[in-house]
């Protein structure tokens, strides 16, 4: 049994089965030994492969999808960008590789729980001290008007590096893609009532489910469902969503996502909405080996709209065409039709947006991710 495995059956004898949600922090966000304590991350040589791990063409594209924010909020600088859940920070390189307009204003900041991850940040990304990146901008020759002035007009980017939400409202956007799945989930199976999944630990040392009465309020809506169905109360990922639409006093919050709704999950075999990965292979059960596997839940997005009804949902495929991403492709044919022959790394580069565009758009898979938006006016 693995030190994590150990000190969960410990807590178990102690205090009791552990609810569900409590088992998957601790599997996932253990401080020594949960997965992304560890090891485990995305990128081709991590556990998964997200739409920025892909190549730099998703960065290209979110890039200029935040120039199109920053233009409708009338450029504001500083335009604070914070990535949530931002993994080894390879959005974020690609996003300032692609030099968007909005860049001089930017105020890049990194959000990243996982102290192995946020150790990744630093990699080619010139970090500035977190204050920096919500200090007010000032114009030259306005420095006299009220406080000393915290940061002159036109300075960014500026790359800061979080474990947490920040504390300061700000004017931009607030960006998660594949974090909301991550976060710890609690489930409920119909056994001629809902009734919620906690963990125990069996004589031979081994974690076993058991169905007890829901310690919380159940979630209103609930569908009727046949005996065995299974949902996901998504109680951590509803506080994440509130406590990130109050941090943007204006502009937008952006949750890239595998996404369902609680009834469909209902519907459909639980094994195929909560997925465990290892090693770029599915994993195991979710109860085997805490610590040595990711554990994964599409998103009920029915459960955020209780916190604040999106304005938009597109597929990313949807909202990748949106913001540019054909042009993208086309810019980088004609660059490899006119390079082909020097076969240069900016052709290579260029040539690669063409694979990278099919699988960021693939309807079996990334391209059916859910891309919503939350506006917010002053
Ligand atoms: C599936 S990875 C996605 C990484 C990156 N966004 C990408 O698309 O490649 C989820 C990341 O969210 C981080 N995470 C989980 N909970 C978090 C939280 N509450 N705040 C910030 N980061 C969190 C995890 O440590 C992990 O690195």
């Amino acid at each position: 049994m693995s030190g994590l495995a150990s000190r969960l059956a410990d807590r178990m004898a102690r205090h009791g089965p552990l609810p569900f949600e409590a088992f998957v922090e601790a599997a996932l966000y253990d401080e020594t030994d949960g997965f992304y304590a560890l090891t485990g991350g995305a990128g081709r040589r991590g556990d998964f492969l997200t739409s920025p791990e892909v190549g730099p063409l998703f960065g290209a594209v979110v890039a200029r999808a935040l120039d199109q924010w920053w233009t409708q909020l009338g450029r504001p600088d500083p335009f604070v960008v914070v990535e949530a859940g931002a993994g080894p920070a390879t959005l974020a390189r690609s996003v300032l590789a692609a030099q968007p307009a909005c860049a001089p204003a930017l105020r890049y900041v990194l959000v990243e729980r996982s102290a192995a991850q946020r150790a990744r940040h630093a990699d080619g990304l010139p970090l500035a001290p977190a204050d920096q990146a919500f200090a007010a901008s000032v114009e030259p020759g306005d420095e006299d008007e009220g406080e000393v002035p915290p940061s002159p007009a036109g300075i960014g980017p500026l790359v800061v590096s979080l474990p947490e939400l920040p504390a300061v409202r700000f004017t931009g956007v607030v960006i998660a893609n594949e974090l909301l799945d991550n976060l710890p989930f609690g489930l409920l199976v119909q056994d001629g009532g809902w009734r919620a999944a906690f963990v125990d630990v069996g004589p031979d040392g081994e974690f076993t489910e058991i169905l007890l009465p829901p310690t919380a309020a159940l979630p209103p809506g609930l569908p009727a469902a046949p005996l065995g169905a299974r949902v996901p109360v998504q109680r951590d990922a509803m506080a994440w969503l509130g406590a990130a639409l109050d941090l943007v006093e204006r502009g937008r919050v952006v949750v890239i996502d595998y996404a369902s709704d609680t009834t469909a999950m209902s519907r459909r075999p639980w094994r195929e909405w909560l997925r465990t990965y290892r090693g770029h292979e599915r994993g195991e059960h979710p109860l085997r080996a805490p610590g040595t596997q990711d554990i994964t839940c599409e998103v009920a997005l029915d459960q955020l709209a209780r916190v604040c009804e999106p304005d938009t949902i597109r597929t990313q495929a949807q909202f990748l065409r949106l913001h540019g991403l054909d042009e993208l492709v086309d810019d980088g044919r004609r660059q490899w039709a006119e390079r082909a022959r020097v076969g240069d790394l900016d052709a290579i580069r260029a040539r690669s947006r063409v694979t990278e565009a099919e699988a960021l758009t693939d309807p079996a898979g990334l391209g059916a991710f859910l891309v919503a938006e939350w506006v917010v006016s002053a």
